[in-house]
């Protein structure tokens, strides 16, 4: 049996602001194994890494969980203490951001950094911690890791900053590894390394990994299965197999053409028209039929639930046909 290390269940974030309540996530369930990864992927804006900000209970204000349940290893994260909050991030959680720097003290030689973060969980001397944090530093393939180990971010290269975060991620082993966009600041080739580099780690520690990419590309390299999101709603789940084979919803076709060597897809990232609605202008039927080529009449009347079999959930009339798929 496959052991579940994170349950999410229907999890809903609204921000209140002056124009209403925004739903900015709305109801958007799955459930990850460890050694598994999950793509999560749609255009900018479309409540990705807000989905994890709620995973984490660190939803900004005027923003807040209005909703659903987190599990992490069993445990429900939805109204837990701040303080026990706190050991969860960092121990059982961790998370790499698109900029390096977000994560890392300009100060702080990169040694120290890793070993301190190593000793805000785990009771172990100072010696202890920094014969560790080497250890980590070699094992995220930094050459001359006793050089680095005493240089200041601002001393290294971007994909070696980079390096250092899951360096930094990894050192409490955490049994899930949440990775927003870890990749894209960095040029291509740079790029490729490091997502070998957590496919490689992810393989050795049986770290469970959420990756959030706006690049269905880097979902074919990555994921075991992918949520496809669109204006904070799950629009297409599946195993990334599947996706690739038989995308359902317009949308992930819509962005499959934007994939360079995909079927018809010519790397033009503006090929699905139009543009994401605003939070506070919401379509009164489905969310993507204003850009949809099969909207018709029912589409833009009335908002479709999931649809679909097999464990392949599409938010989409067109699959209606294939029986109601609940949750899973
Ligand atoms: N303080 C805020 N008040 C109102 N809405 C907000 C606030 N912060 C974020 N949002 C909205 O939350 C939505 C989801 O944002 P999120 O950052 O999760 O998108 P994303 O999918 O990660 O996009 P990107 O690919 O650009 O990182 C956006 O539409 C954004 O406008
Ligand atoms: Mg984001």
């Amino acid at each position: 049996m496959a052991e579940t290390v994170l349950e999410v269940k229907d999890l809903s974030i609204t921000f209140f602001t002056k124009q209403g309540a925004l739903p900015t996530v709305d109801g958007v369930s799955f459930t990850l194994d460890r050694g598994e990864t999950l793509g999560i992927v749609g255009e900018s804006g479309c409540g990705k890494s807000m989905t994890v900000n709620g995973i984490l209970q660190m939803v900004p204000a005027p923003g807040r969980v209005t909703g659903g349940s987190v599990k992490l290893a069993g445990e429900e994260l939805v109204g837990m203490r701040e303080k026990e909050l706190c050991k969860k991030r960092g121990q059982d959680v961790a998370i790499i951001f698109q900029e390096p720097m977000t994560s890392l003290n300009p100060l702080m030689t990169c040694g120290r950094q890793i070993s301190e973060t190593i000793q805000a969980h785990k009771k172990v001397s100072r010696r202890e911690a920094d014969q560790r944090a080497l250890e980590l530093i070699e094992l995220v393939g930094i050459p001359m890791p006793e050089k680095i180990f005493h240089s200041i971010p601002g001393q290294l290269s971007g994909g070696m900053r980079q390096r250092i975060v899951i360096a930094m991620a990894l050192c409490n082993n955490p049994g899930v590894l949440i990775c927003d966009e870890p990749t894209t600041a960095l040029d291509v080739t740079v790029q490729a390394q490091i997502l070998g580099l957590i496919n490689e780690l992810k393989e050795k520690f049986g770290t469970a990994v959420i990756f959030i990419t706006h690049d269905l590309g880097v979902i074919r390299q990555m994921a075991d299965k992918v949520l496809v999101m669109y204006v904070g709603q799950a629009v297409e789940q599946v195993d990334a197999k599947e996706l690739f084979d038989n995308p359902l919803h317009p949308y992930t076709q819509g962005l499959m053409r934007c994939i360079p060597g995909m079927d018809g897809g010519d790397g033009d990232l503006h090929v699905i028209d139009g543009s994401v609605p605003m939070l506070y202008d919401l379509p009164k039927g489905c969310l993507f039929a204003p850009r949809c080529p099969y909207a018709d009449d029912r589409c833009r009347g009335e908002r479709p639930g999931f649809y679909g079999a097999g464990g392949h959930r599409v938010r989409c009339f067109r699959c209606e046909s294939m029986g109601e798929e609940g949750s899973r």
